[in-house]
């Protein structure tokens, strides 16, 4: 299914990643990465308490989507440790329409060194290469800088702001919503 294109080139100066789908023993790194409160105060549709047992079921429904072609739900992999680091997806897939959501996240000691930035580049060439899909939305906490900027480093326009959309912590919060076309693949990536 995913023949044809290599995840095995994505890299930056200190740590070599690639790619590839979830596996059942990769729920501890998971859960090791994602349990930081840094890494959990930005992301949407996020059990709290977040547990091992989430980590689990999170995996499973990536392999189902997986199989059902309807998500594309990948472990980011330290080439050297061979552990499970962030995930990067492609979920909500509207095959009619050609369209997706964009997902990502990374544990805390790897941000900053453009590692998502390089993951979601490859996994737009899943999706407009190999997929042919038309369209990839993504949605950031107004907040999110790191987040937002991975975005306009790979080309997604600003669409639209949904004011005080989520209710958290007391506080009301604005989400961007972003977007980018296959022709603004091709023009910034080809
Ligand atoms: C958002 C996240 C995925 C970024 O991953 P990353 O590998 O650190 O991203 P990159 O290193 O490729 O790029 C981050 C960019 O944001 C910038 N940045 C990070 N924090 C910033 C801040 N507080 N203010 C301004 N810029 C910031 C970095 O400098 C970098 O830009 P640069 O390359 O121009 O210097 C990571 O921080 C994360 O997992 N956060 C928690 C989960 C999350 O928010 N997921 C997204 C939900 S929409």
């Amino acid at each position: 299914m995913l023949k044809g294109i290599t995840y095995n080139d994505i890299s930056d100066t200190q740590i070599k990643i690639y790619l590839r789908p979830l596996k059942i023993s990769d729920a501890a790194d998971l859960y090791q990465n994602i349990k930081s409160r840094r890494v959990k105060e930005y992301m949407l549709d996020l059990p709290n308490p977040y547990r091992y047992r989430d980590a689990l079921s999170f995996i499973r429904r990536a392999q189902k989507e997986l199989k059902k072609k309807t998500g594309y739900t990948l472990g980011i992999v330290h080439e050297d440790t061979e552990s499970v680091i962030g995930v990067v997806s492609l979920t909500n897939i509207d095959k009619k329409n050609k369209n997706c959501e964009l997902g990502y996240w990374l544990g805390e000691k790897y941000w900053n060194r453009g590692i998502m930035t390089q993951a979601v580049q490859k996994i737009l060439q899943l999706a407009f290469e190999k997929l042919k899909l038309h369209r990839i939305s993504a949605k950031s906490f107004a907040g999110n800088l790191g987040a937002i900027r991975v975005l306009e480093k790979n080309h997604f326009r600003l669409e639209g702001i949904m004011y005080e959309v989520i209710y958290r912590n007391r506080y009301w919060h604005n989400i961007f919503l972003y977007g980018i076309l296959k022709s603004d693949y091709e023009k910034f990536f080809k």
